[in-house]
């Protein structure tokens, strides 16, 4: 017989990924942007997301944290299920109040950053745990002006984002994700809006938390982002998950023609 600690490794949360999606469908209207994308990240993964514009990256990630709802298929978080197909083939969304303790678990990250231009760099990071988790202001500050610090922007707490750089203003968002304290980071291409000179503060700051086994997936057209931090590299094209293999022999050896045609196209 295992001993206790064994079945619990066994069959406990440890085993659980971070990520299981299985199948997932969604169209808008006639047009089927998802059709059964399968993905599974392990804890402390960075997953990259390549591919065309239009393929269904951001729906994907939208649809993971319940932005967007899923036709068909399954997505079960960290052990615990959101949505799961029924007898018929369509998705069933766990309780309400369960999707949002489980979409909580994630933070995201989008292109142009969506912060609060009434808040400071500050209040925009407290935001959402005093107004989600209930947090009394006293409580969050410390961590919100540890993690102001972690992203370099201590000296910016009292500024509005207006007066923020674009790669000042994602690592804010970075920062405002991070103190909803989240066990897995979504990324929709966070320097896509940046100009050239201001990718690298935020793909740095990106680094030092995959660096901190983070659970990261990260649609990004940073192909070196891809190559240097990330374990695996996913290539989404027409809706469909074409490619998923480790970031090195993605690149130096991707298996199907339209990953091929994609990396060229990139050079
Ligand atoms: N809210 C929406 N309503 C209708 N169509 C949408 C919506 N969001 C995305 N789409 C469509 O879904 C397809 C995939 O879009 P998207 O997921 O944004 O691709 P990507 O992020 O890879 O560029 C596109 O054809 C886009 O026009
Ligand atoms: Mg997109």
């Amino acid at each position: 017989m295992p001993s206790m600690t064994e079945a619990a490794a066994m069959t406990g949360p440890m085993t659980s990924p971070m990520i299981l999606a299985d199948g997932i469908r969604k169209r808008f209207g006639a047009n089927e942007v998802l059709k059964g994308v399968s993905l599974t990240l392990a804890k402390g993964e960075v997953v990259a997301v390549i591919g065309p514009s239009g393929s269904g990256k951001s729906t994907f990630l939208r649809c993971l944290n319940h932005l967007e709802t899923i036709d068909a298929g399954r997505i079960v978080i960290e052990g615990d299920v959101l949505a799961d197909n029924d007898t018929g083939g369509r998705a069933r969304y766990v309780a309400d109040a369960e999707v949002r303790r489980i979409c909580a678990r994630m933070g995201m990250v989008f292109q142009h950053f969506n912060l609060f231009p009434h808040l400071t760099v500050l209040e925009n990071v407290i935001e959402a745990p005093i107004t989600v988790k209930g947090l009394k202001r006293e409580a969050i500050l410390p961590k919100a002006e540890a993690l102001l610090r972690k992203v370099g922007l201590f000296d910016k707490r009292d500024a509005y984002p207006s007066r923020l750089s674009g790669g000042q203003k994602q690592r804010v968002a970075i920062a405002r994700a991070l103190a909803m304290e989240p066990d897995i980071m979504l990324f929709d291409e966070p320097t896509s809006a940046l100009d050239p000179e201001l990718t690298g503060e935020v793909l740095r700051t990106m680094r030092q938390l995959a660096d901190e086994h983070m659970t990261m997936l990260v649609v990004t057209h940073e192909m070196g982002f891809a190559r240097e931090v990330a374990s695996r590299v996913v290539f989404m094209d027409g809706g469909e998950l074409i490619e998923s293999r480790p970031a090195a022999e993605f690149f130096a050896n991707p298996q199907h023609p339209r990953t091929r045609a994609f990396l060229d196209s990139m050079l």
